[in-house]
């Protein structure tokens, strides 16, 4: 993704609302101060944020929207894709993400002209024309090679999502009865591409220990809050500011999620989730 310059501007967080994962809209408007130019939604797992609210209030207090898409490439809400609200949509084409290259790469999305041209300029070295260079920038040009693999790529990126979609629904269907777990909600008025499949339990680590064990890789994202890691400390957070951040941080998993995943694969990672409560949290009580 092509950086934008630190200038010194102090973020603001918001904690995460408990039934999507993403920001939560009712705590936005409290943290617009007078300095506040920007409102950054990201799409965190594939679930598109409910725009309309962030839109009502970027007009309400002349705010700009920059979308962090980097986990929704295709992702909808109301018939839009996500990206496209802002005045400039940011993605990682990352190879892990939904749309990957085969090393790192990224794009931003603008319908600003004059945006565009600077991005572009920054992109290489805020140079307009080669060897003429107007102001500081970076060299994050998008490889050719990387750029061809992705315009390959875009063409399965529906079809990929449906699956990933196809597979939530089974996972959903199949950990219903599962007891102690918590899983992903899927919104009626928005697609989502489920780049993970999250669900939470309060034995998170022994889940993940359980599943390692038998052959299942499960990842925590993320293990450390914002606030919390070292490079953001300076921000002078502290966790009780983030009930539901830090709630969710310690319960947190990512199950197996990818479009080839099979029925019968979800099948064995459903029955082993049951028989570890059965095998390790009922001896327990
Ligand atoms: C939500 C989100 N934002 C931003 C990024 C950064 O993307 P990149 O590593 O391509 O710069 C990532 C990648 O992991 C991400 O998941």
């Amino acid at each position: 993704m092509l950086g934008i310059s630190y200038t010194g501007a102090k973020p603001v967080l918001v904690d995460i609302d408990p039934d999507t994962y993403n920001i939560d809209l009712e705590k936005i408007e409290a943290a617009i101060t007078p300095k506040t130019k920007a409102i950054m939604p990201v799409h965190l797992y594939g679930r598109p944020v409910e725009m309309g609210k962030v839109i009502a209030l970027a007009e309400k207090y002349n705010l700009k929207i920059i979308e962090d898409a980097a986990q929704a490439h295709g992702a909808v809400y109301r018939g839009r894709k996500v990206g496209s609200f802002g005045i400039m949509g940011c993605f990682s084409f990352y190879p892990g993400k939904n749309l990957g290259a085969y090393g790192d790469a990224g794009a931003i999305v603008t319908s600003n002209k004059d945006l565009y041209e600077k991005l572009k300029m920054l992109r290489n070295y805020g140079s307009p024309k080669k060897y003429y260079h107007d102001f500081i920038g970076y060299n994050s040009r998008l490889d050719t090679l990387q750029a061809a693999v992705l315009g390959v790529k875009l063409r399965y990126l529906d079809e990929w999502n449906r699956l990933r979609r196809r597979n939530a629904e089974l996972y959903n269907e199949k950990l219903a009865d599962a007891p102690d777990l918590v899983l992903p909600d899927i919104p009626k008025d928005g697609t989502h591409v489920f780049h993970l499949y999250v669900v939470r339990t309060e034995k998170r680590d022994q889940l993940l220990n359980y599943l390692k064990e038998a052959g299942i890789q499960c990842v925590i994202h993320y293990p450390v809050p914002i606030y919390s890691l070292g490079a953001y400390k300076w921000l002078g957070y502290s966790p009780q500011q983030f009930p539901v951040t830090e709630e969710f941080s310690r319960q947190i998993l990512s199950l197996p999620m990818y479009p080839e995943l099979t029925e019968e694969q979800i099948e064995r990672i459903a029955d082993l989730i049951k028989k570890f409560h059965k095998d390790k949290v009922t001896s327990e009580i």
